[in-house]
């Protein structure tokens, strides 16, 4: 893995925001699409960026994963537009038809993982779509003005999909 770490450091080293394209392509070639403990110390060692501000920045940005993902990813917005239409009783369906429960050990509040890593639930803040609320985007498809029947057959339609990213 440390060979890989090095050429993708190596292609960066000297431009600009390098730490941050670094990370994008350290997740994007990790299994599972995420960050470990062990990648940041080894970016941050060669580098010479300290632990704290590679942590910093792979924490401000929403797109980097610090759990390992699932093939497929659903985003249910809970912003108060969302909220109003509905999105909570979405965000529970979802939880409830991939067996996920929002208390599971080691879970944090705004993603969760099935067992065998199919599927990630997440929420965000909102998606700037609010006049088409309740909005849920899968993987990087967003679906507007979703229903709890929408929703159901989209995700029967993703579980058949058995294995397939
Ligand atoms: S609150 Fe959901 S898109 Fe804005």
């Amino acid at each position: 893995m440390n060979e890989l770490y090095d050429t993708i450091i190596a292609t960066y080293t000297g431009k600009p925001g390098a730490l941050l394209s670094v990370l994008e392509e350290v997740q994007r070639r990790t299994e599972h699409t995420y960050l470990n403990e062990q990648a940041l110390l080894y970016i941050a060692e060669k580098m010479e960026v300290p632990l704290s501000q590679v942590y910093s920045v792979a924490t401000f940005y929403s797109f980097f994963n610090l759990k390992p993902q699932g093939e497929h990813t659903i985003t249910v917005c809970r912003g108060t537009a969302c909220h109003t239409k509905g999105s909570k009783p979405l965000l529970d369906d979802v939880m409830a038809m991939l067996g996920l429960h929002e208390s599971e050990e080691g879970e944090d509040e705004s993603s969760y993982t099935t067992k065998d890593m199919r599927f990630t639930v997440r929420t965000v803040a909102c998606f700037g779509q609010c006049a088409l609320a309740p909005v849920i985007a899968v993987d990087e498809v967003i679906y507007s003005r979703m229903t709890g029947d929408k929703l159901s057959t989209l995700l029967k339609q993703l579980i058949a999909r058995k294995g397939t990213a």
